[in-house]
């Protein structure tokens, strides 16, 4: 049976991805690997390589999950040592978020899917092997209006990795 590369993620709308695009280069101009605007995202749900029988099983699960829209807004950005990635991040996390990426994971563990013990920690990569911190800038909020979550395949591409959006839900309250 043939498998590819998931995740869950959030997916910025054309505007909001310009203006994320236009903060991650004044905040990491000329550091390591920039990510490509179209590739800019927020994962909800790392799932790694599925089958095809899990991955159809993760999409009716999903179908039933329910969560009201909700606004990130961006100020800031920061650096991981570990992973050497940069990011921004939403100053607040809203309430919506964890019970979104709470059914998520519980979908992903009903299909058989080993998810991540960590706690969740919404970020954006804008740039990896980013060998050094970068300056701390201050940059106009970017709002982020939140309607809809998608199951994101990645692919190797030559030059790093290239996402193809499989399937979008809204979010549709209880
Ligand atoms: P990152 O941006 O923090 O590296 C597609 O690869 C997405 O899934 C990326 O956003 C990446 O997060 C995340 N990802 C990749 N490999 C992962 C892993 N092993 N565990 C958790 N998230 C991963």
């Amino acid at each position: 049976m043939s498998s590819s590369r998931l995740f869950f993620a959030l997916w910025p709308d054309e505007t909001t991805r310009a203006g994320l695009a236009a903060a991650a280069e004044e905040v990491a101009p000329g550091l390591g690997r920039k990510v490509p605007a179209r590739n800019l995202h927020i994962t909800l749900v790392f799932l790694g390589q599925i089958d095809d029988a899990r991955r159809d099983h993760l999409i009716r699960d999903a179908d039933r999950i329910t969560g009201r829209p909700f606004r990130l807004e961006f100020t800031s950005a920061g650096w991981w040592p570990g992973p050497k990635v940069a990011w921004l991040a939403p100053d607040a996390v809203p309430p919506e978020l964890a019970p979104l990426v709470g059914q998520l994971e519980a979908a992903a563990t009903a299909a058989g899917v080993e998810v991540e013990g960590r706690p969740y920690s919404p970020h954006l990569t804008i740039a990896r092997k980013v060998f050094r911190r970068p300056r701390p800038r201050v940059f106009a909020p970017i709002h982020w209006e939140i309607r809809e979550f998608c199951l994101v395949e990645s692919h190797a591409g030559r030059s790093g990795s290239e996402y193809q959006l499989l399937r979008r839900w809204p979010l549709t309250p209880p």
